[in-house]
């Protein structure tokens, strides 16, 4: 079973960030051989990045970035679930992001990014290129919701437009492919 872990960026109380990242879990689901986890930054609650040493070192000292580290640690593939906040992803997501380094390495990742009219395209572009740092491969297949607002009923779900649909049908097929061959890069078996 491969692992994979959707990682929804925003930490302030009253975050819409869950309620879109539910819908990607479920649309997640129909991956077979994918053992599929919900991870929102706002819970785990990681402090400003507080290691003294170089992540690389894995010489972790606290608690949080041991547990943290074992999670993405475990991961085949990401799906990162971002806002849009002054036309970037949120500063709780590099903080995430800076506590590991080859925990991340080799796995490919889908982004889902939200927003206004931009549809959080600038956080996703500002996303993408900074995963190349911790050798994330970013797939083309993502998914960007304008007025993402407007797809949340009063039920408190996120109920997408068919737009939004065959962005995600996209990002499912392709997925699968990327973790296979993304093994075997990290496992350097080609
Ligand atoms: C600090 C802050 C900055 C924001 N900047 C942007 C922005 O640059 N572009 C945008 O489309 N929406 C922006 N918004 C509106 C967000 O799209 C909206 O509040 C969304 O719900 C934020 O995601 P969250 O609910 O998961 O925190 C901003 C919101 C906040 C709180």
């Amino acid at each position: 079973m491969f692992k994979l872990k959707i990682i929804s960026s925003s930490v302030r109380p009253g975050r819409k960030g869950p309620i879109v990242g539910k819908w990607v879990e479920s649309s997640m689901q129909q991956l077979a051989g994918f053992e599929v986890e919900f991870i929102d930054l706002g819970e785990l609650n990681l402090p400003m990045m507080d290691e003294p040493y170089h992540p690389r070192m894995q010489k972790y000292q606290h608690e949080h970035t041991k547990a943290w580290a074992a999670k993405i640690d475990e991961a085949d593939a990401f799906v990162f679930v971002t806002a849009e906040y002054d036309y970037n992803y949120p500063a709780p997501l590099r903080n995430a992001l800076e506590y590991l380094s080859k925990e991340w390495a080799y796995k490919p990742a889908g982004i889902v990014s939200y927003g206004g009219i931009s549809a959080g395209t600038r956080a996703f572009v500002g996303l993408k290129g900074d995963l190349s740092s911790f050798r994330v491969v970013p797939l083309m297949e993502s998914i960007n919701i304008p007025f993402f607002d407007q797809f949340i009923n009063d039920s408190g779900e996120f109920v997408p437009n068919n737009a939004t649909m065959k962005a995600m049908d996209a990002l499912i097929a392709e997925l699968p492919r990327w973790t296979k061959g993304m093994q075997l890069i990290r496992e350097n078996r080609l």
